[in-house]
């Protein structure tokens, strides 16, 4: 897939108040400061499409991109973020929830993974969760080039098993540097099978009503 154009759209406080889901769209999702907007600023080779900021808790609402005019991209704000207000981190989970559950052209939600960690329970409980609502994922672990390559494989090996302590299948999963530009290519191919192959919601139901 080759990236034609980029054009930020809106920021939405809730599902709700999203552009009309009349293209095929993906969302970035995972823990405050993961690297979800340099993801999105890597792949889509722009420097500040998405706000990056090295201090967590910078994305805060549902931020929709349009890409090659045929499809939304979506940065999410990061959940399990410390510093915030109770009240908040729960306005928060409600609101990605809400989009995650309601949001029908949605393909694929990444979940980014920190590589340089062992498995946490909240990014673990996060996937567990989407498997129980058959929400459609995908793992992308980020900033790979900040352990060795033993390291990383290592944390992706222990999360995979903490996995399938619950699930028989894994999700497709990727390896990624926003900084060495690691998977770009891989990425981007994923994406664009995925929007190839998208039927819209409404004519899926008429298929399966027939
Ligand atoms: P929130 O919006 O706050 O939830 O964060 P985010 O997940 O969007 O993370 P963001 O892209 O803002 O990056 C957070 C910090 O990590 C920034 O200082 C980035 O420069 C850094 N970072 C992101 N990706 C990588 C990477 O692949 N390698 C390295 N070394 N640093 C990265
Ligand atoms: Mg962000």
């Amino acid at each position: 897939m080759e990236i034609k154009s980029t054009e930020y759209l809106i920021s939405s406080p809730e599902v709700e108040n999203c552009p009309k889901g009349t293209l095929p769209e993906v969302a970035f999702i995972g823990r405050s400061n993961v690297g979800k907007s340099s993801l999105i600023n890597m792949l889509t080779n722009k420097k500040e499409l998405a706000k990056v900021s090295s201090s967590p808790g910078k994305t805060q609402m549902i931020n929709h991109f349009l890409i090659n005019k045929n499809m939304f991209w979506v940065d999410l704000p990061g959940y399990g973020f410390a510093k915030v207000s109770q009240a908040k981190r729960g306005t928060w989970t409600k609101m990605i929830w809400n989009y995650v559950e309601k949001r029908e052209n949605l393909q694929t939600l990444f979940v980014l993974i920190d590589s340089r960690h062992t498995p946490q329970k909240m990014d673990i409980e996060f996937v567990n969760k989407l498997g129980e609502k058959a929400i459609p994922f995908t793992l992308v672990f980020t900033k790979a080039d900040k352990e060795s390559q033993k390291e990383v494989s290592e944390h992706v090996g222990q999360f995979k098993k903490e996995l399938l302590k619950t699930w028989a299948e894994l999700p497709t999963i990727f390896i990624s540097s926003a900084v060495k530009r690691l998977a770009r290519n891989e990425i981007l191919a994923y994406i664009e099978a995925l929007r190839a192959a998208y039927i819209p919601a409404e004519i899926l139901k008429e298929k399966t009503e027939k």
